[in-house]
């Protein structure tokens, strides 16, 4: 039996850091583990230019912890008057490794995202060219689509029109929660990947909605049923390179996650790597884990993978805390629901 496996150093291909106090509350749980994330623009007000993208590097850079090696890949947040000169400079330079979809309204911080996908083509077409990575939310906004639809119908609706009409485009469909999103991204070529999150492989919707509400457990897209948590499992733990770690923590308050309108995000940074160990461990598949987060994601994104090593011992039962806390106030920490006998050694 496989008591310890040591792996290059993983990234994280979908992250949210914030801003001040939370920002330097949450930051080390990632620096811990991660070498390099993807850094979500959806702050308030967003990270939409090259200038806005630099001065949030410089406050990521001055808030690491003493002594950490830690690289954020900064994201530009698309709007509709994104200038694709602006983008193509900010690629040049190497300040940008991506740019960000939000359809306007879809989640947290998304009131300057797209309605009119018409008006980013000139955008889309500078990052085909280039390029250039575009991170997508894959889920439409219109009310009439029931929650749990709303990523299988945007596959349809405006993922693959916006392909169809950019040949070239380089996409990432993130935090894929459903069947029919991992197909889409198997029969999407060498130009599409997608991302998995941590809690999407440990929970379905009656984690959120049975014997109460668990607001711990609501994020975007939503937990969907057991068949695709099923399905992502598989996918995760499959090998397949298309898909790789985005963990989509996202950090906020209890205050505002424990509310009469609870906001959007599972926090996981603190034990993604020994929560993921003990789901490829369960599928028999250890030996794919540095697939999952630490090869597949550079291979995509054309970056070398991380020379340095980390390990993982399986042992006694770790002691995480259920919280931690920011200057911003306590921020719970996702509960899989299992104990964690893997330990990444310090
Ligand atoms: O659950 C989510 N939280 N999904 C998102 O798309 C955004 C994120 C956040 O920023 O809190
Ligand atoms: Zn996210």
């Amino acid at each position: 039996m496989t008591q310890s496996l040591t792996l290059r150093r993983p990234d994280d291909w979908h992250l949210h850091l914030r801003d001040g106090a939370m920002l330097e509350g949450v930051l080390p749980e990632t620096t811990r583990h991660f070498a390099r994330a993807i850094v979500m623009p959806n702050l308030v007000p967003p990270v939409v230019t090259a200038a806005e993208a630099q001065a949030y590097r410089d406050r990521i850079l001055k808030a690491l912890p003493a002594g950490a090696r830690f690289e954020p890949l900064m994201v530009l947040y698309l709007t509709e008057t994104t200038d694709p000169a602006d983008v193509r400079a900010a690629a040049a330079s190497g300040l940008v490794t991506a740019v960000k979809l939000y359809p306007a309204g879809a989640t947290t911080n998304s009131a300057s995202g797209v309605r009119d996908f018409d008006r980013v083509r000139g955008v889309l077409e500078t990052m085909a060219e280039i390029g250039l990575p575009l991170c997508v939310h894959g889920e439409v906004t219109d009310p009439a689509v029931d929650i749990f639809d709303r990523e299988a119908v945007f596959l349809d609706r405006v993922l693959d029109p916006i392909r169809r009409a950019t040949p070239g485009l380089r996409v990432v469909l993130e935090h894929v929660t459903t069947r029919e999103g991992l197909d889409y991204v198997r029969g999407g070529g060498p130009d599409m990947a997608g991302t998995l999150t941590t809690h999407h492989l440990i929970i379905n919707r009656n984690h959120i909605l049975a014997g109460g509400i668990r607001p711990h457990y609501y994020c975007l897209p939503v937990a969907k049923r057991e068949t695709h948590r099923l399905a992502l499992r598989a996918a995760a733990t499959g090998g397949e390179a298309c898909f790789f770690l985005g963990t989509d923590s996202a950090p906020h308050v209890d205050a505002a996650k424990e509310s009469g309108c609870g906001c959007a995000g599972c926090f996981t940074a603190t034990n993604t790597l020994p929560i993921l160990a003990h789901v490829f461990e369960e599928e028999g598949a250890l030996d794919r884990l540095e697939g999952f987060v630490s090869l597949h994601g550079p291979a995509f994104y054309r970056l070398p993978p991380n020379e340095e090593r980390i390990t993982l011992r399986k042992g006694e039962a770790l002691a995480l805390p259920a919280r931690i806390e920011t200057g911003a106030g306590p921020v719970t920490v996702f509960d899989p629901g299992f104990p964690l006998l893997w330990h990444v050694e310090p």
